[in-house]
């Protein structure tokens, strides 16, 4: 067990470089299956959940050859598997797009179904309303769900929800139907264009992605391609609040300033200066921390995996800000960690309000899932003094050597083994 060690109150100053896009990445990476050939990723981010993906490519029978720290080579022409190991799917919520790319290449898929998370309820039925759609039957037994088709055709889909999960994973299964697919009121995020983009490198006729319909004209067969993936807009974002908390001046490099324009709007109207360049940013601040709204929402609204990220901003500003939770049910459970540095925020239901105060104090804190443990170790950058933040495996799961870019800006930041407790050293 690791937790982070950050002695806060410095501002953020230098340079960070993104990794490639965790969201996009865990797609795409199911999606090498229906090339049923070789594919070279580059600029994969080297976090736990990319790691979790390639075991269960690999556990199927893809050859996986590592060229470097964010480059695969993948060969997926002798999977033969269609079901992902129980122990395996279970490791990642996103092992869903499994079902996708197997029932997209050979017509059937069993994958373990997806249980609730620490966001509240987080249910399937679009995705399984699409692979049907498209002709599939669907059945769950033993925690496993299973579709299977003899011949997938195109169909019109119109979502009830938008969803980035069911959308990607309709589009894997509508690549190689017979005919037609058209997909409606579907999800826009950059990561959404980047796995249509993947799929017609590999030979796909997806257009409209990053529009509210998707039409896709299946193909016969699809090959292998080189691939590089979209910078990660939320890890970009994360630094940009901590550069902006910190009172710093980051240059954050290698990122598409049009995929971040809707994080940038909110922190430029927060107190943020922003320089847009090519493919990096510069983001500072010299003047108060000014109060906002936000309502989270799909793209191009403001991303709910910002949403606990801002509310840490929040807290340091000069007034009263409310946030709305537009997409999860259960997304403000690190309200309670951030009250303990000081903060004053009251939550009900879906709604914050931040009273701003003058500083956050140090404090031990929790990590409940990714984006709430990535906010707690901004909060711990902008106290002064030594907060320790726990449960980093949640962190990890998404920010790519967090410490050494944190440290990278000047950040007093360490990862430190935690020493077993009592009962644990007993049984040992
Ligand atoms: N929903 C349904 N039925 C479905 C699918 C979704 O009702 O069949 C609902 C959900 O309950 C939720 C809303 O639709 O209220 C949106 O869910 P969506 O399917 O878009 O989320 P997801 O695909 O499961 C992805 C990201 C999340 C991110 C959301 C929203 C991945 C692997 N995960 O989840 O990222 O919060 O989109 O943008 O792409 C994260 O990175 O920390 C993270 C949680």
């Amino acid at each position: 067990m690791e937790k982070f060690v950050i002695h806060g109150g410095k501002p953020l100053v230098g340079e960070v470089e993104i990794s490639g896009a965790k969201n996009a990445a865990v797609a795409i990476l199911p999606a090498t299956i229906l090339a049923g050939g070789k594919c070279v990723i580059e600029n994969l981010p080297n976090i736990s959940d990319v790691s979790a993906s390639v075991d269960i490519l690999s556990a199927m029978g893809a050859h996986v050859r590592v060229i470097n720290k964010h480059t695969l080579e993948i060969d997926t022409a002798h999977i033969t598997a269609t079901s992902v190991p129980n122990e395996l799917s279970r490791q990642m919520r996103a092992s869903y797009y499994f079902l996708g790319a197997l029932l997209g290449r050979f017509g059937k898929a069993t994958v373990a179904m997806p249980g609730g998370c620490n966001l509240g309820p987080r249910p399937i039925d679009q995705h399984l309303k699409a692979f049907v759609a498209l002709g599939a039957k669907d059945s769950v037994e033993y925690g496993m769900i299973s579709v299977e088709s003899d011949s997938l055709r195109g169909e019109d889909v119109f979502f009830d929800t938008v969803s980035v999960g069911a959308t990607i994973n309709a589009m894997l299964a509508a690549v190689m139907a017979e005919g037609q697919t058209v997909l409606e009121n579907v999800a826009k995020e950059p990561h959404i264009v980047d796995v249509a983009n993947f799929l017609n490198m590999m030979g796909a006729d997806v257009r409209g992605a990053g529009t509210d319909v998707i039409k896709i004209r299946g193909v016969k067969q699809m090959h292998g391609c080189t691939y590089s993936i979209i910078p990660d807009q939320i890890e970009a974002g994360s630094y940009m609040v901590a550069a902006t908390i910190t009172g710093g001046n980051v240059l954050i490099k290698n990122v598409i300033p049009k995929h971040l324009e809707p994080i940038t709007s909110k922190l430029e109207k927060a107190g943020a200066t922003i320089e847009e360049f090519d493919d990096s940013l510069r983001v500072y601040r010299t003047g108060d921390l000014e109060p906002l709204n936000i309502k989270t929402m799909p793209h191009p609204g403001f991303p709910t995996d910002m949403q606990p990220l801002m509310t840490v901003l929040l807290t340091l500003a000069k007034g009263t800000s409310i946030i709305t939770e537009g997409i999860w049910e259960n997304r403000f459970r690190y309200v309670d960690e951030l009250t303990r540095m000081g903060a004053n925020i009251q939550v009900d239901g879906r709604v914050a309000v931040i009273e701003g105060v003058q500083e956050l104090l140090p404090a031990p804190m929790r990590a409940a899932d990714l984006r709430a443990g990535a906010a707690l170790v901004v909060a711990a950058l902008a106290a002064n003094g030594v907060s320790e933040v726990d449960e980093i495996c949640h962190i990890e799961r998404g920010y790519e050597d967090i410490v050494e870019k944190l440290r990278g800006l000047g950040a007093d930041i360490k990862r430190v083994e935690k020493p077993a407790g009592v009962l644990r050293q007993a049984a040992l």
